[in-house]
């Protein structure tokens, strides 16, 4: 990727100044002030840091995980943060029931809602695929029907509000990851659905942003203990990353790439030269220490 990297400069010196002259708005925290804001996964990793970020900003918090006991820290140390307010709901979004009551929960606290931001993830494994097909069901449900279920219950605030939804993928949603074969599916699956989204609401005049934001490794506790010893890349922080795909959903912008060199190049290489993109992620793999 390194050398990649070096050709393609001057061609990233042209979509950067192209991106810097189309005169975009600047991001101001004062923007999530006093918004209301759903963070889901927001018990660790990036969730935990959207929280805080918007804690210092002044927004109206309602976190979700499953962990009760993570969810009361978070909570408490975003209000020591300055969050207009702060709150948790704890739950498995393996249940569509649950991913509802969430957005419910939002209606009866606020009567309101800008910002839906769906960053949860099941977890799973980092390895050749082993056939589970009820893995890859369980994974589908929790990866991406919550989504739909969530955005799909929060439709009617977000339409009052001109608001926004706020997607985590990868880029594993973009381009084929050995062992993550379910993951990636899921991934994939919410740009699909995401990106029809978004031209049925140009369509229809329906004012809510859609924003997906393709990540590369980011140095979460759970996603260094998944592939450290077989994936070798360099780890993005979590905290920037988080502010990151803040600002991208409040620009109301259509995709996020984070770090943005990283994941923008080997994204544009991919429409021509799949097989060379293709064989230079393989090369970032240590599969000795992997089993069949
Ligand atoms: N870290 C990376 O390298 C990386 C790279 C690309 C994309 N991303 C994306 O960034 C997002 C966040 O990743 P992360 O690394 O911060 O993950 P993480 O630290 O593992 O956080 C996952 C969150 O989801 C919650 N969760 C897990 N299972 C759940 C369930 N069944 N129902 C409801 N909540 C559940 C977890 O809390 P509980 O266990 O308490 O439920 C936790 O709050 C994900 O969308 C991921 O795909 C991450
Ligand atoms: C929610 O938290 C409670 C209390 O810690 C726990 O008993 C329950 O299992 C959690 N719910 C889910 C779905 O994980
Ligand atoms: C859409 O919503 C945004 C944010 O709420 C607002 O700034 C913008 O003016 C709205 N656009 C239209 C066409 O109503």
């Amino acid at each position: 990727m390194d050398l990649l990297q070096k050709i393609l400069v001057p061609l990233i010196g042209l979509i950067l100044a192209f991106w810097f002259y189309s005169g975009k708005e600047d991001f101001k925290p004062e923007m999530l002030k006093g918004k209301h804001v759903i963070v889901t996964g927001a018990s660790s990793g990036i969730g935990e840091q959207m929280a805080y970020h918007l804690a210092h900003m002044g927004s109206h918090i309602l976190i979700t995980a499953r962990t009760e006991s993570r969810l009361q820290k978070v909570v408490a140390r975003c209000l020591e943060m300055g969050a207009a307010s702060a709150m948790y709901i704890n739950g498995s979004m393996e249940d569509m029931m649950f991913a509802q009551s969430v957005v419910k929960k939002a209606l009866e606290l606020w009567g309101n809602l800008d910002m839906l931001i769906l960053n949860h993830i099941g977890t799973s494994d980092f390895h050749y695929f082993d056939r589970d097909i009820a893995h890859v069901q369980k994974l589908l449900d929790i990866n991406f029907l919550s989504y739909v279920a969530m955005t799909t219950a929060a439709l009617p605030m977000l339409k009052n509000s001109g608001g926004s939804i706020v997607v985590v993928s990868s880029m594993a949603g973009k381009v084929g990851f050995p062992f993550v074969a379910p993951y990636s599916a899921t991934k994939f699956a919410l740009d699909g659905f995401f990106s029809s989204l978004r031209q049925e609401f140009v369509m229809r005049n329906t004012n809510i942003s859609i924003t997906l934001c393709i990540l590369g490794l980011i140095n979460t506790e759970n996603a260094m203990k998944a592939v450290s010893e077989v994936y070798a890349s360099s780890a993005a922080p979590k905290e920037e990353c988080a502010l990151e795909i803040i600002k991208g959903g409040a620009l109301r912008q259509r995709e996020v790439y984070y770090k943005y060199t990283p994941t923008k190049i080997p994204l544009l290489i991919r429409d021509w030269a799949p097989d060379l993109l293709d064989y230079f992620i393989r090369l970032k793999y240590n599969v000795g220490k992997q089993e069949d």
